[in-house]
């Protein structure tokens, strides 16, 4: 499968039958800019973290150009439903599971807060953990490290971490660096940094960050926006 990173959160998983976004914030991020833009995403499926505007982004308009399923927490995606009319989605929980046609994706805890733009209430904050093709990957969510990481893959290798290594609103370059000591994944794409000025990561804390995750034994994966990899 492909992966490809949009900046901050946001990325476009291709499978051979399907097209997953994950927190399709586009429009309004500024890494996006001159990469994509929102209209011109295909998807069948959008998996959402959380509810804040920067991993909620441009959902409402994406799904309804495309007719994409939903899935996310369930006062998420009823948002989408009440305040969208949107109603192809699939409401979860932390610790639930959901099964398609083109594989799984478990809702896991991520210990942050979930609210709308508006200040609505938007659930949970998640991470997922997303099986497809034989491969398992995690996406973070917006999340500190937390012990029970140990065991979020339930024994199985993890091929691909996406970790915040923001910080402010996140875990940062050193935090991080013990969620890949926990998690033990193949790779690890490093998310939520230098989109704005307080989650800026300077050059030589991220080359720091590289030769730690390396030291922890996993790969670092570094990805421009609009940047790719296969896995
Ligand atoms: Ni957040
Ligand atoms: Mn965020």
């Amino acid at each position: 499968m492909k992966l490809t990173y949009f900046g901050h959160s946001a990325f476009q998983i291709e499978t051979r039958s399907t097209r997953l976004l994950i927190d399709p914030f586009i429009d309004q991020n500024p890494l996006a800019h001159g990469v994509v833009t929102s209209d011109s995403l295909d998807a069948d499926y959008i998996l959402l973290t959380h509810a804040h505007g920067d991993h909620w982004g441009d959902t409402p308009k994406i799904a309804k150009r495309t007719g994409a399923t939903v899935v996310g927490c369930f006062e998420l995606v009823g948002y989408l439903a009440s305040k969208h009319g949107y109603q192809n989605t699939v409401g979860t929980n932390v610790g639930g599971a959901v099964r398609f046609d083109w594989g799984a994706v478990r809702f896991t805890h991520a210990r942050h807060s979930s609210s709308f733009p508006d200040g609505t209430y938007g659930g949970v904050a998640c991470g997922l953990l997303i099986e497809a093709e034989g491969r398992l990957l995690y996406h973070a969510g917006d999340t500190e490290p937390f012990y029970e990481m140990g065991w979020i893959s339930g024994g199985r290798t993890i091929d691909v971490a996406m970790l915040p290594i923001g910080d402010c609103f996140t875990m940062g370059p050193e935090s991080s660096i013990k969620t890949v000591e926990l998690l033990k994944p193949k790779a690890v794409v490093p998310i939520h940094y230098n989109t704005f000025p307080p989650i800026r990561v300077e050059p030589d804390r991220l080359e720091w960050w590289r030769s730690a995750v390396r030291a922890a034994g996993s790969e670092p994966s570094v990805l421009p926006p609009g940047g790719s990899m296969t896995v």
